[in-house]
């Protein structure tokens, strides 16, 4: 079978994979409603079309971004989700996903708890990478992973604010899911011995979470954050309007609105439908990354359209990844690419500037 979709991808991870790897990327949190809530919500958007606009080429290129990006070259408006342990689904790990972010001009988002350090992901690199950040108790870690994050030239600095503890991610538990099972070698970017030891009836990944990660995590850690470091700063995790109007007030650079692919809070609203109230309520003041259930070229218009800069790609670089490595990396951010421009010109919008809610029908 030859992927032609996200879809296609998926189904050729799932027959690659170890079923508990697979579990672990593809599961939520509880029941797992959060998770399906995000693909409902897209679902219950759907596109309104121009027509007889004369189009003859499309522009799917933004420099929204410039700020958090370090530089004024358009890119497609899609970046790679920060995830963890590349090496779960391939051996070349984050240096597969890099190589074909870069190919595609596609933004990067490394995680803390990437399987290579970030001085060699951001070596290999043909652009600047993003470094997203999860607190640790332990302030020294925190400062020495900002300084080398800076130090190897990150453009921005992702702190994810949405994992005070892990969410209850019920496949994890039941296969008592332990990362170091499946990879060769274990590197863990805050040099913390990986203690993912799982205890019954736990997976290795929260116990970690809860022995190391900061609990109380508050905005007085947004301004330590910010007073550690001179790289443009992003919340990730934010779905409340009043948060995003705090995040505002602390003069972050973007917000990333997203419920972590639904593996956190079960029952909890997807990013895609606060976006309009939070872009809403903000104006035009700041750029706003969205993410969760991204499949197509039709869901990215839909979360432009409803007024983000651009939006994050999770699972669906996974499997690729774990399909074909780098080429399958590649494949699927060209796909979903390919797909936006299609959907661009049959909605009849030139250019991104074009995209806005007039192209959007809710029942
Ligand atoms: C396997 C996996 C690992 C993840 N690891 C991280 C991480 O280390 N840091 C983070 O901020 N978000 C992490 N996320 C969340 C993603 O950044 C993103 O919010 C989510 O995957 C988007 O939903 P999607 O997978 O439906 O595209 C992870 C998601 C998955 C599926």
């Amino acid at each position: 079978m030859v992927p032609v979709c996200i879809e296609d991808w998926q189904s050729i991870a799932k027959r690659h994979l170890p079923p508990e790897v697979y579990d672990f990327i593809d599961g939520g949190a509880g029941s797992e409603q959060s998770l399906q809530e995000n693909i409902c919500a897209l679902e219950r958007v759907k596109l309104l079309s121009r027509v007889l606009r004369g189009i003859e080429k499309v522009d799917p290129f933004t420099t929204r971004l410039a700020r958090i990006l370090g530089n004024q070259c358009p890119t497609p408006p899609i970046l790679v989700a920060p995830s963890a342990h590349h090496k779960l689904v391939h051996p070349e790990g984050e240096l597969a996903t890099i190589k074909a972010a870069n190919q595609n001009g596609v933004p990067f988002i490394l995680s803390t708890m990437s399987d290579f350090p970030v001085e060699t992901v951001c070596e290999k690199s043909d652009a600047p990478v993003m470094f997203q950040l999860y607190l640790y108790k332990d302030r020294q870690i925190n400062r020495d992973l900002i300084q080398r994050a800076q130090d190897s030239g990150c453009s921005a600095l992702v702190l994810t604010v949405d994992v005070p503890l892990m969410g209850a991610r019920l496949r994890d538990r039941r296969n008592e899911f332990s990362v170091n099972r499946y990879r060769n070698e274990s590197y863990l970017q805050g040099q913390i011995k990986h203690q993912c030891i799982p205890v019954s009836g736990n997976s290795g990944v929260a116990a970690f979470v809860a022995d190391q990660l900061e609990p109380a995590i508050s905005w007085a850690d947004v301004e330590w954050v910010k007073y550690h470091t001179n790289m443009p700063l992003i919340l990730k995790g934010i779905l409340h309007p009043l948060d995003a109007e705090i995040a505002l007030q602390h003069e972050v650079d973007a917000l990333y609105l997203s419920n972590h692919g639904g593996r956190q809070l079960d029952h909890h609203v997807s990013a895609i439908s606060m976006l309009p109230h939070i872009r809403q309520r903000l104006g035009n003041v700041i750029p706003i990354i969205v993410d969760g259930g991204i499949r197509s070229g039709a869901d990215i218009l839909k979360a432009l359209a409803l007024g983000a800069d651009a939006v994050g790609v999770g699972r669906p670089v996974l499997w690729g990844l774990a399909a074909e490595g780098a080429q399958g990396v590649a494949r699927v951010l060209e796909q979903l690419s390919e797909d936006l421009h299609l959907c661009m010109h049959l909605c009849g919008c030139a250019s991104l500037a074009e995209v806005n809610n007039e192209i959007i029908w809710i029942e």
